[in-house]
């Protein structure tokens, strides 16, 4: 009995945050990788503090549907602006993009906009993909719900 009331939590627990296919990694990890990131981004929404953190890289509340680039007020470099002021990726940052980004900021950017010179302000490289995965999904779990 009990071990079959714990397996049923950890069922529950690994759940993707949203069924709806927009993260398959599970949340509860995810909110421990973002130790790594906290240096140097916050997770608000508003007045609501959801991680507190640094300054140097945008907000990432609502992450999951927003354009590379798009975070009023922040300075971003001037190739990840590229994508706003061209009107490129408009279905904003998913599972794969946001992976394959913090794996390697500066060549996914390179290989996104097909500039092999294009810079990335963001140095930090996670290259653990299971990591990447969970941490997105911790991400979509605490930004609002999403369209579709
Ligand atoms: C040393 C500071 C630093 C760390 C650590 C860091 N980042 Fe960043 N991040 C930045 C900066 C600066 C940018 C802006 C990039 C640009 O302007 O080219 C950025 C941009 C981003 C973006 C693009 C956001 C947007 O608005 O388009 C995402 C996604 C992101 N970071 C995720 C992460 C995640 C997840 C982690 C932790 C695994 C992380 N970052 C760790 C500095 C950092």
């Amino acid at each position: 009995m009990k071990f079959t009331a714990i397996a049923a939590a950890a069922t529950l627990l690994a759940a993707p945050a949203f069924a709806d296919g927009h993260a398959t990694g599970d949340a509860a990890e995810g909110e421990n990788v973002f130790k790594k990131c906290k240096s140097c981004h916050m997770i608000v929404d508003g007045d609501n503090e959801i991680q507190k953190g640094g300054k140097t890289g945008p907000n990432l509340y609502g992450i999951l549907g927003r354009v590379p680039g798009s975070v009023e007020g922040f300075k971003y470099g001037k190739d990840i602006m590229k994508f706003t002021e061209n009107g490129l990726m408009d279905d904003g940052w998913d599972e794969a993009t946001f992976v394959a980004y913090v794996a390697d900021p500066r060549a996914w950017l390179r290989e996104a906009l097909g500039d092999d010179k294009a810079k990335s302000k963001m140095t930090f490289k996670l290259k653990d993909e299971e990591d990447a995965k969970n941490l997105w999904a911790y991400l979509v779990s605490v930004g609002p719900a999403p369209e579709s």
